[in-house]
């Protein structure tokens, strides 16, 4: 008998399987609405071919095999460090581009005044001609990945299409990315469609280069839709779709759409997540959001210097947390990554070793330069070699660098699994994640702004994150070394109108405040204060575990300090000492307020509560208001 439903289910089977056999999907790919959409974004671009990653370790050594024989990656001496590679890339991109990227909301005044915008249906329009065609001659590579652990009820799967094996092997490095995401998407499951080109089709029989790019870029986000489209750059944040364009941008929109739809909303934040444990065996967790190339992995990786015997500090993140209310009232942190996209130079035996012993192998490193023995070097590793290739193939010696040469890039980065992280925390692939006890809040400033301080209470605290500045790094493209406000560290990476995230940050304190929560502790932090010969005042790195502790035994209401203007601050006595001669002269130097420098400071401040003053949170302009009145007092 032939009933009409199992016509119409025939038909519909017969259609998948015309799919699957026009895409040559795998039998593990049975999602409709995935495979549709590949389909589509194959008629669109026109690969050559198409490849479905399975994320397993023969795929990661195939690929970087052929990119080897492109020559888009050097094999490193394998003596020195294994089954590790370089990569060059095009000069034109090396950073972040924050301004080709772009909130698509619906409506302008949802991405706000400190993102570009432009109306969905003309962006469209624009995509659809650049990606028009783009991936001729090259492969197609579907690559599934999920940000957090696979299966965790706080995690979230993405597909990136990508015409860039480099990005097939870096999303294999930086997420949990293979076979496994399909038994979480099933038939039917959500993800988010993440397209990625290099923006360089090749013409029949038209040589590659080693690193092709597009000079016309765009990192396009659809908040609404969730979709992520990013054209023109193969580098870092601008191609690795599942990091800011979804894990922040993306995912920021999610935490507080959560609200919209009745839940009580997550945060997805730029913030290291680390845990520390005293020597009484007591652990506590510490999300920490700096700007980019402001310490975030350093912090993460750090080790207790000489007097802090039996302190221990592990990573969870170095990068991205995402941090949900739990039903015990705390808010617990995951980190969606599964490796990390380091900063290069600076790192070295004395300033990160837990780094350095991340790297020793098994690590795709790009922009660094090449040593006469195939290894790598960076700025501040160790003295120079007498001789290097550089990071754009050039001879270089230290006479070079005297004349201010770089041998690496300074936005060159490392890509490694975290599971090669010595201090990785035991519970980092915890499917809860871990419970948060303090916010840090900091940003590279050469002045003004204190070693660290205490926020008097969670408004206070969200006033002192949203008017941060930082001197600008080489993390993203334009000039560096100049202060601008960076709210929150997400001044590049909020998927919508900044003065809403305020408030979805004063919200979510007021809901859980409301049932009877105890809030994480909120500290401010400036490792970067400099001298009068621009030399930094505080030793930083491992340093900063005296800073660590002092928040800790605040937070078991231990420690001393004293009230001033922005809150709670350490006297000298109060701080542990041992171990580090470091003189009180100089602490009053890194700790002192300038009373002008922060009355120019406060002008800062309202002038970005000028240009988000349409929504901006009325509990934000008083705290201003008593901030002031204390510092005139
Ligand atoms: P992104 O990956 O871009 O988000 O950056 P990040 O915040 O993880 O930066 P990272 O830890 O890689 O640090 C970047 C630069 O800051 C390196 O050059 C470090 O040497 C320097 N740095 C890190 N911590 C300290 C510190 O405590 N003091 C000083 N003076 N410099 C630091
Ligand atoms: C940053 O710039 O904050 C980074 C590097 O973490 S990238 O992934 O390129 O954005
Ligand atoms: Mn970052």
């Amino acid at each position: 008998m032939n009933h009409p439903a199992s016509g119409a289910l025939q038909a519909r089977a017969e259609e998948i399987n015309a799919l699957v056999s026009r895409l040559g999907a795998p039998a593990w790919v049975r999602h409709r609405r995935l495979l549709e959409w590949v389909d589509s974004i194959a008629s669109l671009t026109r690969p050559a071919r198409i490849h479905w990653c399975d994320g397993s370790e023969a795929e990661y050594d195939r690929l970087c095999e052929q990119m080897v024989a492109a020559g888009t990656l050097r094999r490193l001496n394998p003596e020195k460090r294994p089954n590790s590679y370089l990569a060059w890339s095009d000069p034109g991109d090396v950073a972040r581009v924050e301004d080709r990227t772009y909130i698509c909301s619906e409506n302008r005044d949802d991405a706000g005044p400190t993102n570009n915008w432009v109306d969905p249906a003309e962006m469209r329009a624009t995509l659809d001609g650049l990606f028009d065609g783009c991936m001729a001659g090259r492969t197609l590579y579907v690559i599934p990945f999920s940000m957090g652990p696979i299966g965790s009820h706080i995690s979230h799967v993405g597909v990136e299409l990508s015409d860039s094996p480099y990005v097939a092997v870096s999303m294999k490095l930086m997420t949990r990315m293979g076979k496994a995401v399909y038994d979480v998407l099933g038939h039917d499951g959500g993800f988010v469609p993440c397209v990625h080109s290099v923006g360089k089709p090749l013409a029949a029989g038209e040589k590659d280069v080693p690193w092709p790019c597009n000079p016309t870029k765009y990192i396009v986000h659809y908040p609404e839709t969730r979709e992520i489209w990013s054209f023109g750059s193969g580098y870092g944040g601008n191609a690795l779709l599942g990091k800011k364009c979804f894990a922040l941008r993306i995912a920021s929109n999610m935490g507080r759409q959560d609200v919209q739809a009745g839940g009580i909303g997550w945060l997805a934040e730029h913030m290291l997540i680390l845990g520390v444990t005293s020597p009484e065996g007591r652990k506590y967790h510490v999300a920490a959001a700096f700007p980019s190339a402001c310490g975030k992995t350093n912090f993460a990786m750090l080790i207790p210097p000489k007097g802090f015997e039996g302190w221990k500090v592990t990573t969870i993140g170095d990068d991205i947390a995402w941090i949900k209310p739990h039903s015990d009232g705390r808010l617990y942190a995951i980190n969606p990554e599964a490796g990390y996209f380091g900063v290069a130079p600076g790192t070295n035996e004395k300033t990160n070793r837990n780094c350095m012993a991340s790297l020793h192998a098994n690590t795709i490193f790009t922009n660094v330069a090449l040593t006469d023995d195939g290894d790598v070097w960076w700025e501040g590793m160790s003295e120079p070699p007498a001789h290097l290739i550089d990071w754009q193939g050039r001879d270089w010696t230290p006479e070079d660098g005297k004349a201010g040469r770089k041998a690496a890039h300074p936005n060159a980065r490392f890509t490694v699994a975290a599971t090669q992280n010595p201090a990785i925390d035991a519970d980092w692939d915890s499917v809860d994640g871990v419970a948060i006890d303090a916010f840090i809040f900091g940003g590279r400033r050469s002045t003004t702004v204190p070693l660290v301080t205490q926020a008097r209470d969670w408004v206070e605290g969200v006033y002192m994150a949203a008017t941060m500045g930082s001197e600008t790094t080489a993390a993203q493209a334009g000039a560096t070394g100049v202060v601008r406000r960076d709210p929150f560290a997400m001044l590049p990476f909020c998927g919508y109108n900044m003065a809403d995230y305020f408030s979805h940050w004063l919200d979510l304190g007021n809901r859980m405040q409301a049932g009877g929560a105890k809030l994480p502790a909120i500290f401010c932090v400036n490792w970067f204060r400099t001298d009068e010969n621009g030399k930094f005042v505080w030793p930083g790195f491992g340093e900063n575990m005296r800073v660590l502790k002092w928040m800790i035994d605040r937070i078991e209401a231990r420690a001393g300090g004293v009230e001033h203007v922005f809150g709670f601050t350490p006297r000298y006595e109060d701080l542990h000492w041992d171990g580090l001669g470091f003189p009180a002269e100089s602490f009053a130097k890194i700790t002192s307020i300038d009373k002008a420098a922060w009355e120019q400071e406060f002008a800062l401040h309202a002038e970005l509560f000028e240009k988000l003053a349409q929504r901006l949170p009325e509990d934000l302009l008083e705290v201003k208001a008593k901030l002031e009145a204390r510092l005139a007092a």
